[in-house]
């Protein structure tokens, strides 16, 4: 829809408050990047096109977003936030209608409060929109002076601000829209005359409005929306509000969340209605709970899908893996990638699952290793069985057929295949194939020495 808007995020300041090795755009919130959170907002708008300043750390920037429809610019100086849009004259010398500004890092904006402002852009007729929330705590924001009259008159740095222009709430929230191609006109007019040295884009509004052109100010709808995040704290922060705003749409969508304040769920984790979703949990990357499934508390799940009425039990981690309907997993159970758990299959306690199949109805219940395998339908693998898929060189697969019994303690050399219906004995060794329908046993047979121990004790005497 938006064939004339162009949009520029300013993401190469060194981000010093952040004291951090990584850029701070890139800094993660639940789990994305800082800076993928700006460019949804902004994809919103389906801008003709996407520009991102980059300068600190651009190499890492410019990887981490690839696969994103934007074009990079250095800007290999951080002189300023007015010295990083001029990066771009050249680049939009000859383009028409807007162009907007977006902070790098401002990760809770939403897309339809940027599409508001710009209407209210092209309403109004503005040359500049600038982005304005009220504030409880306005430190470290640039504060709106307004004139006499109540228009705007120009914004203020908390560093170059008295005492007194400290005390407005009134702040730049760090978005801008200018009609093009009036930026340009009034950047090189800029001074750096401030306490920082740099080249301040909010000293394009004054110039602006000096040459008689038309500055409108736009306030977010919800301050929570505009958290600049420049330290860990304010990282922090924007984390929790984040976390609230999924969780509350999560609720609203029919899914329970026991108690909101120590759930973590990231973006994009769908939670179908009737799920139950216990305190301390955390549910990560392309993770989807089925309608009806229960996870109980300190579990770590990561791109794990669940069907309907599954039942995860305390402090389950599961990480690539698909759980089927009905299954009941934990407790203390590790369930790794690769790993597809059936319909009603139960995984109990310290019984660790990686790259296998567990097919329908199978059981697992206590203290097992099932790497590289293939179980089932309806196996029963006793407590204590292991799978030795390793030699030291390569791993090998287990394959266990329909309704086997594998006594406890068992352990299966890989590569082996057991027969369907077959028993393994307790405390078996297996290092060949077991037929269908047969008993393998492996361990040494059991010796009685009669009265042993009373000859022993008379040695003693
Ligand atoms: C800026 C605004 C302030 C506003 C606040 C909102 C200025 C001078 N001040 O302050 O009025 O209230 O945002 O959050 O603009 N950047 C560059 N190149 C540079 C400098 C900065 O790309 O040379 C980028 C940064 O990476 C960052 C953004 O611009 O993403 C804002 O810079 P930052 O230093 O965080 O500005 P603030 O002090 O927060
Ligand atoms: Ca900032």
């Amino acid at each position: 829809m938006e064939k004339k808007l162009t949009v520029a995020i300013l993401a190469a300041g060194k981000g010093k408050r952040m004291s951090s090795a990584l850029p701070k755009v890139l800094h993660p919130i639940l789990g994305r990047p800082m800076l993928f959170y700006v460019i949804e907002a902004v994809r919103y708008l389906s801008p003709r096109r996407l520009f991102v300043v980059v300068g600190t750390g651009e190499e890492e920037v410019r990887k981490e977003f690839a696969d994103f429809p934007l074009t990079f610019v250095t800007q290999k100086e951080q002189l300023g936030t007015a010295h990083a849009l001029s990066i771009l004259s050249s680049y939009l010398e000859d383009e028409e209608g807007e162009l907007m500004v977006v902070n790098g890092d401002t990760p809770l904006l939403r897309g339809e409060t940027l599409s508001a402002m710009l209407s209210f852009h092209r309403k109004e007729k503005n040359k500049a929109t600038v982005l304005t929330t009220v504030l409880e705590d306005p430190t470290g924001y640039g504060r709106i002076i307004r004139n006499d009259g109540g228009g705007f008159s120009h914004i203020v740095e908390e560093r170059d601000a008295t005492p007194e222009e400290r005390r407005i709430k009134e702040v730049n929230a760090g978005v801008y829209i200018f009609s093009l191609p009036h930026p340009f006109t009034v950047i090189p007019e800029i001074k750096r005359d401030n306490e920082q040295g740099e080249y301040y884009l909010p000293d394009a509004l004054p110039l602006l409005k000096k040459r008689g052109e038309k500055i409108g100010l736009f306030p977010a709808p919800d301050p929570k929306e505009t958290l600049g995040v420049n330290n860990r704290i304010e990282l922090s922060a924007a984390t929790r509000i984040l976390r609230e705003r999924i969780l509350t749409e999560l609720a609203l969508s029919g899914a329970t969340i026991i108690d909101p304040l120590s759930t973590f769920i990231e973006p994009g984790v769908i939670v179908e209605p009737d799920a139950i979703i216990h305190p301390f949990v955390v549910i990560r990357g392309r993770s989807r709970i089925g309608r009806g499934s229960e996870i109980h508390p300190f579990t770590y799940l990561v791109d794990t899908v669940t069907a309907e009425e599954v039942t995860i039990y305390p402090n389950t981690v599961i990480m690539g893996a698909e759980i089927g309907r009905a299954a009941k997993i934990g407790p203390f159970s590790r369930i790794r990638p690769e790993t597809k758990i059936g319909e009603r299959v139960k995984i109990g306690n310290f019984v660790e699952v990686k790259n296998s199949e567990i097919r329908e109805g199978s059981k697992a219940s206590h203290l097992s290793y099932l790497g590289d395998s293939t179980v089932g339908p309806g196996v029963n693998v006793g407590a204590g069985t292991i799978t030795c898929n390793y030699d030291g060189v390569s791993k090998h697969p287990t394959i266990i057929g329909p309704e086997a019994f594998i006594g406890s303690n068992t352990a299966l050399v890989a590569p082996i295949k057991i027969g369907a219906g077959s028993y393994i004995g307790a405390g078996s060794t297996i290092t060949h194939d077991v037929p269908e329908n047969a008993l393998a046993i492996g361990r040494a047979k059991q010796v009685i020495i009669k009265d042993w121990a009373l000859k022993r004790r008379k040695k003693k005497d």
